[in-house]
């Protein structure tokens, strides 16, 4: 199996990647069970990229039942080696409004429940990957340097708080997540990105702010629609197309 350049997953709003030239659909089973949709592999910048909507292409997954080993697993195993995660969030401290592209360095994980490993000790082993810096410091840098020559503005740091959802977060949650710590929050990041790091997977988070978080905004009353944050993932989405294009030029 030929190697893969980058692998691309899209979150809410992020179904398709523009510009994925002769795509193949990929169906797939793993030892864990069946990915959420067909990976589309096909050539970007003449590049060999692999492309796997997260919530399904029409999105029918909320995030607690989105089979995240199985999507990883099979992003592996069609020759993946570093992972673009595409992840739909809220804003909580200023530097992160609606529309901000942000490549978050530290995540919190509030999630519970979910299928967090792929060493759940049934073959009588345990692993414990180093996880003091969830991203992949190297594939953040080429990120950043990507969106730098594509004029892309993006927003270096940040903390990604991962709560459990599907309903999002009270006042009260948002101003805890505030005083430990986080910029941004989001239902998706996690376990992704730790079952990234078991599989030897190069990743990062590329974060579309789509809203501010509950009672994080200047109208602290704001209601969350989902429209509202449909038209932001869409106008934030415009810088997609131009960085992933300048980060696999770059290689
Ligand atoms: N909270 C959690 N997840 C989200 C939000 C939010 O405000 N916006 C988009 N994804």
């Amino acid at each position: 199996m030929a190697a893969i350049d980058l692998a691309v997953i899209g979150g809410t709003g992020v179904y398709r990647l523009a510009n994925l030239q002769y795509a193949e659909a990929v169906e797939g089973d793993t030892p864990f069970g069946k990915p959420s949709g067909p990976v589309r592999v096909g050539r970007l910048r003449g590049r060999r990229v692999a492309f796997l909507a997260r919530h399904g292409e029409g999105h029918s997954l909320p995030p607690h039942r989105v089979n995240y080993r199985a999507n990883l697993w099979q992003l592996k195993q069609l020759g993946a080696s570093r992972v673009l995660a595409i992840n739909t969030v809220g804003g909580i401290t200023e530097r992160f409004g609606p529309r901000v592209l942000a490549l978050p360095d530290q995540l919190i994980d509030y999630t519970w429940g979910r299928a967090s490993s792929f060493w759940d000790g049934e073959g009588g082993e345990v692993l414990h990957v180093d996880f003091g810096d969830p991203y992949t410091p190297s594939l953040r840098a080429e990120v950043l340097a990507a969106a730098d020559r594509a004029g892309v503005a993006l927003v270096d740091g940040g903390c990604y708080g991962a709560t459990q959802g599907p309903r999002l977060e009270t006042k009260a949650e948002i101003a805890r997540m505030r005083r430990d710590g986080c910029d941004l929050v989001g239902m998706t990041g996690m376990p992704e990105a730790g079952l990234a790091r078991e599989l030897g997977l190069d990743y990062a988070c590329l974060a579309i702010v789509a809203n501010w978080a509950a009672g994080a905004g200047p109208d602290p009353d704001e209601q969350i629609t989902l429209q509202d944050v449909l038209a932001n993932v869409e106008a934030a989405s415009a810088g997609l197309g131009p960085l992933l294009s300048s980060l696999l030029a770059a290689d």
